[in-house]
């Protein structure tokens, strides 16, 4: 094409960026890889080749590890770790800054080979996946930096078996390492297997940097390799994926005493009110969901617009996909680049032909002959129930349906079973802030879309995964709490043939929605003390269980009160239980045969007014992020908790669960303890003088073994915790991998509940929703 017909038709020429550096480090390297284990690559085995989507070509043979080969690295990773973590966070700070610096040298060579290997535009890794990358070293740089000063009590959690997508493929890595290598942790981690390029050269640079052997292990292969680190002797999985693999890989470390993370899929809405700028909507959409052919775990997928403006913004936006420019992703002009593979073409070119409703719209660019190209997509008409409504399609089509009032925008936003992500398009600052709190999702975005960085957590609620990436919440990911851990001791139910000490026979029945309630089986059993009977307890069953979770699931009022307000309820718990403090201390004495149940209460009454202080000062953070405003980390409740609670401290083992629940907004489900259920039912009379809502707090009594799966399992339950001496981890956890519900089990350990660990517990009971805002230019 000459000058003149490019100012004619004022078409863009192309501009391809050079591919020769990066191939010819692929050539150095012998186009052929092992692993990296224990500061060395590994002689290339057998494997499979890994071939760029846009043209079909093979880049490089990879090697498919096997059990030796991951042994290998889990076996390096746990020699390096206790040096690493004694080197201070000062001297890992310096590694990965030099790390840092080293990916910034280097970012052309990282960004051309990411887009041979994945088929994303050149100016999307040259110009967000890279830098970000970097970035998240720096950032982490600083953690480290900042690691024993501000986190005193954080100590790393060893080995880290992390297994990352293909969508970005080093930034994905950065978000893995580096939060884990500045905490002290070592690492190994498998690259997906289309794309594992990119972390091959960033073994190379850890090379560069010095870093000890050891500290980064890479091994690649396929999902079966990813299953064999799963079943390693690691101490953490992080996993971003799909939620599929997710789940299985909940069950697979159920019961192992491992720490999970997963970041897995999404379908998050992208909402257009009729206010809105409606140019830079568009534009934000194109981000949204072209933005790397939208392989993107929270790509704008589902467009709400308003009714009013829906034709209009339908046609501007066909309009605008029409000029969007698709093609050879090392070209600098190109909008769209090759989908990754062509299995992931074929699943996208399935799940468009499978659907016969609404209206198609194909971007009318000219495909490619060869390559793993797809069209820029918009499927108008669509309905909540339509299965791409619902279902990640994870390419470059974007479905819409449209909405009449606000209220109607955030039932459709919240009408799907994830929770990764959210956009908000209007010039109204009410209604934007009005509508934030209101989506499920644990990243919302005010006028712009699919901003990252290293200062704010990343990750989602329901079955979009568990755990923060970025920012400090991230960092708890990757960090435990300082402090032995004491062996789980199974207590027994005392038994007893004795006269009641009390001849009236009384049942305490279960507390249910503000109410006792007799046990859906009518079953209960004697409570014996050293001194004889000391009453009955109802035994609860599935059913009780579920009447519960819907007691709690109802009493929504609770999340919207004020931190004031719920400080004031547990102020007055306090002042009731005190009022009654010699009568409580006399039960838990008479039920555990010890003496001291004057100083359990006391330590109760602490642990109310310590819930209570903080239920209006544990708040969010704001935080500093390069682009486009800031970035409001904000606490949200949980929701429903189910919680079986500790035997051996019948009172203050309840207590110290509930009160930080509550005071966070989330209502409860509670197992009383096993043994010594009677403290908790006589609390029941506290609870009713003190103006809990009904249904806030609920109380079950009975076998610990027989209401975690119930709890574990139900769908309208967002979080169990299990504090039992009967060691249920593995069994909770297997069952909660349905709803992806977030646990907190003990693994045959035991929490000292002498200690306040009122602050764990906070965190446990929020989830941090990032909220992104314009802020001054
Ligand atoms: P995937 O979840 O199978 O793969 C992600 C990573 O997990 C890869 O490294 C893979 O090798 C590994 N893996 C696969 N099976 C495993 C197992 N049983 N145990 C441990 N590791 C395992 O995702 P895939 O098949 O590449 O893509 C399928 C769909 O998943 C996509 O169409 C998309 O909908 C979704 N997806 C979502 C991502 C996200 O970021 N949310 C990223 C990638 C895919």
């Amino acid at each position: 094409m000459t000058i003149k017909e490019l100012f004619d038709t004022m078409e863009y020429g192309p501009a391809p960026e050079s591919a020769a550096e990066a191939l010819a480090w692929l050539v150095d390297q012998g186009d052929r890889f092992g692993h990296f284990i224990d500061g060395a690559f590994t002689a290339p085995g057998d494997g499979f080749d890994s071939r760029n989507p846009a043209t079909g070509e093979v880049l490089a043979t990879l090697t498919q590890a096997n059990q030796a080969d991951v042994d290998a690295a889990v076996a390096a990773a746990h020699k390096a770790q206790p040096k690493w973590a004694a080197l201070g966070g000062a001297g890992r700070a310096r590694y990965l800054y030099a790390i840092a610096r080293l990916m910034q040298k280097h970012s052309r060579l990282f960004a051309v080979l990411e887009t041979l290997d994945n088929g994303k535009p050149i100016r999307e890794s040259r110009d967000i996946d890279i830098p970000l990358a970097q970035r998240h070293f720096y950032y982490h740089a600083g953690m480290a930096q900042l690691m024993e000063s501000e986190l005193p009590e954080a100590e790393p959690l060893g080995v880290c078996g992390q297994i990352i997508p293909w969508n970005f493929p080093l930034l994905m890595l950065a978000w893995k390492v580096a939060p884990a290598l500045a905490m002290g942790n070592t690492v190994v981690l498998k690259p997906a297997e289309y794309t594992s390029l990119t972390a091959l050269l960033f073994a190379d640079i850890c090379q560069q940097a010095g870093l000890p052997k050891g500290v980064v292990n890479i091994v690649t292969g396929d999902g079966a390799v990813g299953e064999m680190i799963v079943a390693s002797d690691v101490d953490k999985i992080a996993f971003t994926g799909s939620t599929a693999v997710g789940r299985r890989i909940r069950e697979a470390t159920a019961g192992r005493g491992l720490e999970l993370t997963l970041e897995l899929g999404g379908k998050s809405a992208y909402i257009v009110f009729d206010d809105a700028d409606i140019d830079s909507a568009i534009e934000g959409l194109v981000d949204a969901i072209w933005f790397n052919q939208g392989q993107v775990c929270c790509a704008g997928s589902r467009l709400l617009v308003q009714e009013g403006i829906a034709d209009r913004f339908h046609t501007k936006l066909r309009a605008r996909m029409d000029g969007l420019r698709l093609g050879n992703p090392l070209d600098k002009c190109i909008d769209v680049g090759a989908v990754v593979d062509p299995v992931q073409l074929q699943t996208i070119e399935r799940m468009v032909a499978s659907n016969t409703v609404g209206q198609v719209h194909h971007a009318a660019c000219t495909l490619p002959e060869n390559g793993c190209y797809y069209p820029p997509t918009l499927i108008t008409g669509l309905s909540t129930s339509d299965p791409l409504m619902q279902e990640e399609i994870f390419g470059p089509v974007l479905v819409s349906t449209t909405f009449r009032t606000p209220a109607e925008a955030v039932e459709l936003a919240n009408n799907t079973r994830y929770g990764l992500a959210a956009t908000v398009w209007t010039e109204n600052v009410n209604l934007a802030l009005d509508i934030a709190p209101k989506l499920v999702a644990g990243v919302v975005w005010v006028n712009a879309t699919n901003l990252f960085d290293a200062a704010a957590g990343f990750g989602g609620v329901r079955e979009s995964g568990f755990g923060r990436e970025g920012g400090w919440e991230g960092l708890t990911a990757y960090t435990r709490p300082k402090g032995k851990r004491k062996a789980l001791a199974r207590i027994e139910p005392a038994t007893g043939h004795g006269t009641p000490v009390d001849p009236i026979d009384r049942t305490a029945k279960l507390y249910v929605g503000g109410r006792q309630a007799r046990p859906d089986g009518g079953y209960s059993r004697p409570v014996w003390g050293k001194s004889g009977l000391l009453g009955h307890v109802g035994l609860a069953n599935r059913k009780d269980v579920r009447n519960a979770v819907e007691a709690a699931a109802g009493a929504t009022g609770w999340a919207k009160a004020t931190g004031h307000l719920r400080a004031q309820i547990l102020y007055y718990i306090g002042e009731n239980l005190s009022a009654r403090a010699a009568e409580f201390a006399h039960r838990i004495d008479a039920m555990t045969g010890k003496r001291g149940g004057a100083q359990e209460v006391e330590a109760s009454i602490q642990r109310l007014f310590t819930a209570a202080a903080w239920a209006d000062k544990y708040d969010g953070q704001v935080h500093g992020v390069p682009i486009r405003g800031v970035a409001l980390a904000m606490k949200e409740p949980v929701g429903v908790i189910g919680a079986l609670c500790a035997d051996e401290a019948p009172l203050l083992g309840l207590v110290s669960v509930m009160a930080p629940a509550i005071a966070m907004g989330n209502r409860v489900v509670l197992a009383a303890s096993e043994p010594y259920p009677l403290a908790a039912t006589d609390f029941y009379q506290i609870l009713d003088t003190s103006d809990v809502p009904a249904g806030v707090i609920n109380i079950l009594t009975g076998c610990h073994a027989e209401l975690a799966k119930p709890l574990a399992s139900h769908l309208n339950v967002d979080a169990v915790w299990s504090f039992s001496s009967t060691d249920l981890s593995a069994e909770i956890e297997k069952a909660a991998a349905g709803n992806l519900k977030r646990t907190w089990v003990n693994n045959a350990t035991s929490l000292d509940w002498g200690v306040d660990h009122s602050k764990r517990f906070l965190q446990a009971a929020t989830e941090i929703k990032n909220i992104w805002v314009p802020y001054g230019e």
